[in-house]
């Protein structure tokens, strides 16, 4: 459990796929929560849980081994929300009954309101009041002393309370955006049946996280690895304003990173942040690793091993060190999502520089491991870091050597550098930059023959790659318009000595990754 003694919202996870969307609506309205599995015993500290929301998931309130919860939260004299599966569990646990639907709901619905409710204050509109549901099962029999505030024509009981317990049930799901006003419930929720008081904002959590790494650390040193994206970036610079010069930070430049990204890391934290730097340039090592390996997964293998390596050595000549930094966010955190024990086949192994070796013997300082991404975000603009660190596109560990399919060599690397940096400033250029989710440049060892002026060229060809996502999980590429490929086209093929040809991913991720490998 958290060592932030916050009051705060729990929510029980059983597996939905929106779990973590309900933490984050609660976090988006000013209040503390956090995620546990419903597998989990409830711990309560100075009363620290003000509330307790129970998720949706994809199993059947019957299964009882696999669906079972801390029943004593029932008689905690706590309020309870239950969305979708976790209103059929509570209402199951209290003498209700649930049944498979005849008619399956996926999709909207539209409700009526029954009765007057705190939960639903404002929710309802007098025209339409569509919902977003997704079920097969549905509460059939009312739980003891319970009413009925709310129903759909398909399903009875969509929402319901015991007013006297604080417990509501509701079928269909608040928390995204389709459900019209769904927030509203969440708000009522939050702020008039479990009181809550406003404490996340991002200089909260600065507060906060500054006040823990202090206490954690005391006058220890710590190492961190940055890498000039936003996660390490953000704990650099919060465990710096705690502990100062106590903190080390370790740059290692891979020759893999974006054009002039080396330099501006040193620029932002050696000169502006005046913060200890060890830049290591290890450019050349890591081409001539790579030179012969042409299978992606070994390719991400040796580059994250040699970061480790490296990094390793280094740090082993600070002299006193006990904590490494790592950025690791809320999502690595939360344990195993899936109630169902169904595994994902891997598709790629992952290196970013929060995944350093456990064997260094370091005890972990991890200051935003509570933290969403966009809260991560929110937390660098308070602490003033500058807007092109934090709006930054994401760039993958790996770096550049997964955007040149097969083996890599210094040529293949430096034409790349020139093409992506010429793509991201166009994207700039047109004011589209921030509309695109990630965008990058990619060189196919591939080569076919061009024409300039009167001469045949014979040069690799450039891929562009630009998508519109939520999170990365899904992608779907993004619209250009005619010109502006036009214009990025004759830029890179008449400035860039090793390319003639231009062509653009239009495919959506599934079936493609973003990444090339
Ligand atoms: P894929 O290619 O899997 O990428 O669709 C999804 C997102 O993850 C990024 N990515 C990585 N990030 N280390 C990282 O820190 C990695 O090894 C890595 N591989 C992919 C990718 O850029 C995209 O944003």
């Amino acid at each position: 459990m958290s060592q932030v003694s916050l009051k705060k919202i729990i929510i029980i996870d059983f597996g939905s796929q929106f779990t973590q969307l309900i933490a984050r609506r609660v976090r988006e309205l000013g209040v503390y929560s956090e995620i546990i599995s419903h597998k989990k015993k409830i711990i309560l500290q100075k009363e620290d849980i003000i509330g307790f929301i129970l998720s949706g998931g994809p199993l059947n309130v019957y299964q009882t081994k696999k669906v079972s919860f801390d029943k004593k939260i029932l008689d905690l004299g706590i309020p309870i929300l239950g969305i979708c599966f976790g209103h059929q569990i509570i209402s199951k646990e209290l003498g209700g009954r649930v049944k498979e639907s005849k008619h399956r709901e996926f999709g909207l619905a539209q409700i009526k309101e029954i009765k007057s409710s705190a939960l639903t204050k404002n929710f309802f509109s007098k025209r339409n009041n569509n919902v977003w549901m997704s079920h097969s099962d549905q509460v059939t029999k009312l739980p003891r002393s319970f009413e009925t505030i709310a129903s759909s024509t398909n399903s009875k009981f969509c929402i319901i309370q015991n007013k006297s317990k604080h417990f509501y049930g509701i079928q269909f799901h608040p928390e995204v955006t389709h459900t019209k006003n769904g927030i509203r419930i969440i708000k009522n929720f939050l702020f008039s049946i479990c009181k809550a008081k406003k404490n996340w904002s991002p200089k909260k959590q600065k507060d906060k996280i500054i006040e823990e790494i202090k206490l954690q650390v005391g006058n220890s040193k710590v190492i961190c690895a940055l890498s000039g994206g936003v996660d390490s970036s953000v704990v650099a610079k919060i465990i710096h304003k705690a502990i100062g010069k106590n903190l080390i930070c370790i740059f290692v430049n891979t020759g893999l990173l974006r054009k002039n990204e080396a330099k501006q890391v040193i620029q932002t934290f050696k000169k502006r942040l005046k913060m200890k730097l060890i830049y290591i340039n290890a450019k050349n090592i890591f081409i001539k690793k790579l030179k012969l390996i042409n299978d992606p997964e070994k390719k991400r293998k040796v580059i994250g091993n040699l970061f480790i390596k490296i990094f390793e050595k280094y740090s082993k000549k600070v002299s006193k060190v006990k904590f490494l930094a790592q950025g690791t966010l809320y999502p690595d955190l939360i344990e195993s999502r899936s109630v169902t024990g169904s595994q994902t086949s891997k598709i790629k192994s992952h290196h970013n520089v929060g995944g350093l070796p456990k064997k260094m013997k370091l005890k972990l300082v991890e200051p935003v491991k509570y933290l969403f991404k966009d809260e991560v975000r929110r937390l660098g603009k308070e602490l003033k870091l500058n807007d092109e660190i934090l709006n930054r596109h994401p760039f993958p560990g790996p770096g550049l050597a997964i955007r040149i399919p097969g083996a890599i060599d210094e040529n293949k690397v430096s034409i790349l550098k020139e093409a992506d940096d010429i793509f991201i400033k166009s994207l700039h250029e047109y004011k589209i930059y921030h509309k695109i989710w990630q965008a990058y440049a990619a060189l196919l060892p591939v080569k076919t023959v061009g024409v300039m002026g009167d001469n045949r060229t014979y040069e690799y060809i450039c891929l562009l790659r630009a998508i519109t996502s939520e999170d990365g999980m899904t992608a779907d590429y993004f619209n250009f318009k005619k010109e502006f490929m036009q214009n990025v086209s004759n830029k890179i093929v008449n400035s860039i000595k090793g390319i003639n040809r231009v062509v653009y991913d239009v495919t959506s991720k599934p079936p493609s990754t973003i990444e090339l490998e």
